[in-house]
């Protein structure tokens, strides 16, 4: 294993770093301290030809234009909160709604826009880049001093690992995601249709058109959301189901069985022979099949077209602290968070 790190770019007059580790197969993962964010991920396709796969800019000042979220680490809360709105150990909070009348993904400014301090940990088979930051009492109306880490790392066993850490001084929320956009073609002017994608996942939470849960957990059994056999991603973008078709693809989460001894989503690109295997420690993954984006440019400096990437977020179910089966969000003073998700890279 080695890594090296680089100047991304400064931030008022602060300059960001660039982290990139390699192991002993040339498998490359960067990350940096911007969103602690990852920015490329390289892998061979099945004739050993290297090509990064997610979506990532050579430039922090790209990064910083852009705001879908590319490989960032979002929280405190990922994915809606309806209306921003929360009660805990009987105090009513708002967090600022920045999505139709929700709150998404933390706020405005949140994990995704934040530099984080950086460290390195380097092990005979595995090299990790912590990221620490502190989220303050109040920020975007969460209480609690929030001390969060994300930890990426890259082993000889052609594994990407995220660990996330946190403690709280008052009880909070906490839901972090990884906001990775794939393509495992490695050409980010093609679209993601031809993908296959198998989710260990019998019901998927519903979504009003504004993408807020409606709290109704839905059997997938024969409809287009039954990914426990692998399912072309395009099938979905054709179907005339009425959730598909609210958004244009997925942008729903899947309430994970976790079956002991089954990986918990795999995602395959029959053609470059590229496939992840995803486990997670959260109750589920939501799917966001890239249906739109703002003027972001692709890799090839070209206008981002809907479905050429496939955002897969491992986390609890979204709107968890209004919906009971939907799982616990809830950190207390004292608790010590851990969660990890492994992608296995093929
Ligand atoms: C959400 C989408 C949103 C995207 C970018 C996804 O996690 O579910 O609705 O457009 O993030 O913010």
């Amino acid at each position: 294993m080695k890594y090296w790190r680089e100047a991304f770019g400064e931030i008022n007059g602060q300059t960001v770093w660039q982290y990139w580790l390699e192991n002993r197969q040339g498998y490359q993962l960067a990350v940096t301290e911007y969103g602690a964010t990852i920015t490329h991920l390289v892998m061979p396709d099945q004739s050993g030809q290297m090509a990064n796969v997610v979506i990532g800019y050579d430039t922090l000042a790209d990064f910083v234009k852009q705001q879908a979220y590319f490989g960032a680490t979002v929280g405190r809360v990922a994915g809606r909160i309806g209306q921003g709105a929360f009660t805990l150990d009987g105090h009513d909070y708002q967090a600022p709604i920045n999505n139709g009348a929700n709150t998404n993904h933390g706020g405005p400014n949140s994990f995704e826009s934040q530099i984080w301090q950086s460290s390195v940990v380097e092990k005979d088979d595995a090299i990790s880049v912590v990221f620490m930051l502190t989220s303050p009492d109040g920020e975007n109306g969460f209480p609690g001093n929030l001390a969060v880490t994300t930890t990426y790392t890259l082993n000889e066993a052609n594994e990407w690992l995220i660990d996330y850490q946190a403690t709280t001084d008052k009880t909070t929320l906490f839901n972090p995601t990884c906001h990775v956009y794939l393509n495992l073609t490695g050409d980010f002017d093609q679209f993601v249709g031809q993908h296959t994608l198998q989710i260990d996942s019998d019901r998927f939470g519903a979504i009003q058109p504004d993408g807020l849960p409606t709290g109704e957990l839905v059997p997938v059994a024969g409809s287009v959301f039954d990914l426990r056999q692998p399912r072309a991603l395009q099938v979905a973008f054709d179907s005339e189901n009425t959730q598909t078709k609210l958004v244009g693809g997925f942008d729903h989460p899947f309430l994970l069985n976790q079956t002991p001894g089954k990986a918990d989503a795999i995602l395959r690109d029959p053609e470059s022979g590229r496939s992840i295997t995803i486990d997670t420690e959260g109750n589920a993954i939501v799917i966001y099949t890239a249906n739109g984006f703002g003027d972001e440019p692709n890799l090839t400096n070209q206008a981002i077209q809907p479905h050429q990437a496939v955002a897969i977020e491992a986390q609890m179910m979204p709107d968890a602290i209004h919906h009971t089966e939907f799982g616990n969000i809830v950190l207390h003073p004292g608790e010590q968070y851990q969660r990890r998700t492994r992608y296995k890279l093929n």
